[in-house]
């Protein structure tokens, strides 16, 4: 006859002493263990890794909040059994490891945990891999994200993860996005999303922690050769080149060239902050720019009503980033107008086709409600333009050609469905179709000693030559003065861009 075992002392009020809460309390002990065990590890290591955040932050407090559930749920258990005036709960199971039979479930009870630990780690962390890749990103939330995945398939960070630029590494970010991210999902599948997904992404990581973990900002310092091909929408599609030289520029003073040109911006020598008045950050009517030397310029947009002293507080005053002028590096959605102009320089569409650059945009352009809408109506515009004419014939297989390359543009740069296409995601590189630089560039931007930020094209760029159709190409290397290609009275001198070119 085995002795009965000796109660033990208890220190905790006795209704915690049950199988339940016995179990609970060894799960989160372990889990504590871990945690505090993977917290020295991300401590002492010094390669930061996006991935190391999940397990400490997340998988481990789940079983450590698991076991604490577990304990509670025994003690509220076991106080209602007590208040029925049930006999309490089994205690622990007696464990005497000279008996053989006990030593054995002892260890396989020990084995088991631990493996059933390893295991259910590596699930786990397996699966949060998977939803770092591509495919999770971009496939599985097919329809909605398609727009989005098919944008950055074609564009030259095609080969960088969504994940690099949108949550970048270390915990907080990551713990950020997932906490968004479980919720999109959510609205996902309750079909709660909007329609398009809006832009700007309200806590986007700064581009300090994402752009600029490859893009190292210091070393921007030259100009750049721009070559650009255009076809007028006239009868014989009449080709124009434009070369310019960008003046990218750079912005940190001293160790690679001058902070100047476009990317004095960077915020390294100089800092320069806005604040929007509407949600897409498309009209700014306050400007501040601190210099080196510590002096400050604050502009004000004339044409709007903006008053510092009353709309100043609670706005949000945002520091520009490479996300304010490069804001889509992954997701553009280009114009009808660059689309049609790059298949006629490729020859995917014939040139000789009389009105075929005007056609082509408005086949592209049309009011469409679903992709397929749009494939039998970019087919209809030009058939209906062209069947009668007596060239017919001979351009059948030219015809059937640029309606085909016309689908395909239209797939990868319009999404009916979602509402997607340059229209709703303008680009802010440049003021032709939307804005961009003249946000703050239009002249109208005035400080306090009547000054405004400069409009002045050769500012941003130099036009090298300009010829339209066999016109003898203008050209000279300190610059010509633009000519627009069609005769507008030199009003793109007072007029901005988007007057006549905005969607
Ligand atoms: C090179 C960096 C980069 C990569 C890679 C990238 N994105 Fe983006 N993404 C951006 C930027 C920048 C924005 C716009 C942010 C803004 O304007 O606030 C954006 C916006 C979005 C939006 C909001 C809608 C929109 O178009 O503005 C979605 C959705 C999105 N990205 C999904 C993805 C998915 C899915 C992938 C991978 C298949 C991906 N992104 C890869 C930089 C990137
Ligand atoms: C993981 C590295 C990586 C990250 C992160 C990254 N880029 Fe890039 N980016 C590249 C590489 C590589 C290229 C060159 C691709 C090529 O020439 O085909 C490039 C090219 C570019 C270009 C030139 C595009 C062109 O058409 O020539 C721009 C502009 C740019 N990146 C902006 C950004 C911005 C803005 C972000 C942050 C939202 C960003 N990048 C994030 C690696 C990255
Ligand atoms: C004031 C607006 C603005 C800001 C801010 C800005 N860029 Fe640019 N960036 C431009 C323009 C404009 C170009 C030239 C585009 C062209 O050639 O059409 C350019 C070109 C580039 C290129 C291509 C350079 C080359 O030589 O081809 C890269 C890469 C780039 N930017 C990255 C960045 C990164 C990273 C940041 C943030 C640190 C940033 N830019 C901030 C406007 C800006
Ligand atoms: C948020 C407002 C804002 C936006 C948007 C903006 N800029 Fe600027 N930019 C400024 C301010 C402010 C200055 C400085 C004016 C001054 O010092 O007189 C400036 C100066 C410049 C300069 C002259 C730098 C030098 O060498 O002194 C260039 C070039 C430039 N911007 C290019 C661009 C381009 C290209 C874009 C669009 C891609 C753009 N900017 C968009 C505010 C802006
Ligand atoms: C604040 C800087 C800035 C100023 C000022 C500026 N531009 Fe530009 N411009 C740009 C940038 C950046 C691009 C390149 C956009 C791109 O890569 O698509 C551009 C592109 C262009 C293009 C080519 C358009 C296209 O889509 O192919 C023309 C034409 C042009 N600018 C004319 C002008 C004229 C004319 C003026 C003077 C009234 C002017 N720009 C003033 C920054 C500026
Ligand atoms: C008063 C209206 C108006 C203003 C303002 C205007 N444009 Fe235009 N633009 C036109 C018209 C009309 C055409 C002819 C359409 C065509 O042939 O494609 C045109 C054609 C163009 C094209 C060739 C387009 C193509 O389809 O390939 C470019 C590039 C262009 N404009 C640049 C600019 C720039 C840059 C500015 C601002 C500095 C500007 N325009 C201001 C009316 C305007």
């Amino acid at each position: 006859m085995p002795t009965p075992p000796r109660t033990p002392e208890r220190k905790l009020p006795s209704v915690f002493y049950n199988l339940r809460s016995m179990i609970g309390a060894w799960i989160s002990g372990v889990s504590l263990i871990a945690i505090l065990f993977l917290m020295l590890v991300e401590l002492t290591s010094n390669q930061e890794n996006p991935y190391s955040g999940i397990l400490t932050f997340v998988i481990m407090p789940i079983f450590l909040l698991g076991g604490l559930g577990l304990i509670a749920l025994g003690a509220i258990r076991e106080h209602q059994r007590r208040k029925h005036d049930l006999p309490p709960s089994r205690q622990s199971p007696v464990l005497d490891m000279n008996i053989e039979r006990h030593r054995r479930i002892a260890t396989i009870v020990a084995g088991g945990s631990i493996l059933f630990l390893a295991l259910s780690s590596y699930g786990a962390f397996k699966a949060y891999e998977y939803t770092e890749t591509n495919a999770f990103c971009g496939q599985i939330c097919h329809q909605v994200m398609n727009p989005e995945y098919t944008a950055y398939q074609a564009s030259p960070h095609a080969r960088v993860k969504c994940v690099e630029c949108h949550i970048g590494s270390g915990a907080k970010w990551f713990v950020k996005s997932k906490i968004s991210g479980s919720y999109q999902v959510y609205s996902v599948l309750a079909q709660k999303y909007p329609k398009p997904i809006p832009t700007p992404v309200s806590n986007l990581r700064p581009s300090r922690d994402t752009c600029e973990r490859c893009h190292w900002p210091e070393k921007f310092y030259t100009d750049k050769m721009s070559s650009r091909h255009y076809y007028l929408a006239d009868e014989d599609n009449t080709h124009m080149r434009l070369d310019m030289v960008m003046h990218i520029g750079g912005g940190a003073m001293g160790q690679l060239g001058p902070a100047k040109g476009i990317h004095w911006h960077m915020n390294i020598a100089n800092e320069i902050e806005y604040v929007a008045s509407d949600e897409r950050r498309q009209e700014i009517p306050w400007v501040r720019i601190t210099r080196p030397d510590g002096s400050v310029s604050v502009y004000i947009d004339e044409d709007s009503d903006f008053d510092p002293d009353a709309d100043l507080d609670g706005a949000e005053v945002r520091k520009m980033d490479c996300i304010d002028c490069h804001n889509r590096p992954s997701h553009n959605y280009q114009t009808p107008m660059r689309l049609v102009n790059g298949a006629l320089s490729r020859g995917e569409i014939d040139r000789s086709l009389p009105w075929v650059k005007s056609l082509a945009m408005q086949a592209l352009d049309g009011d469409y409600n679903t992709v397929d809408e749009a494939m039998q109506g970019i087919e209809k515009t030009l058939q209906e333009e062209y069947q009668d004419e007596d060239f017919y014939p001979e351009k059948k297989a030219a015809i059937a050609d640029a309606v085909e390359a016309l689908r395909a543009l239209y797939k990868r740069n319009y999404f009916p469905e979602m509402g997607v296409s340059w229209r709703e995601f303008p680009n802010n590189l440049g003021h032709l179709t939307s804005s961009g630089c003249f946000r703050c560039h239009d002249g109208m931007h005035v400080d306090d000693q009547g000054d405004t930020i400069t409009r002045d094209c050769s500012t941003c760029h130099t036009f090298l030559a300009e010829q339209v159709g066999a016109d003898p190409a203008a050209f000279a290397m300190n610059g010509v003065d633009y000519r627009h290609p069609e005769d507008i009275d030199g009003m793109w001198r007072e007029t901005d861009c988007t007057e006549c070119h905005a969607p």
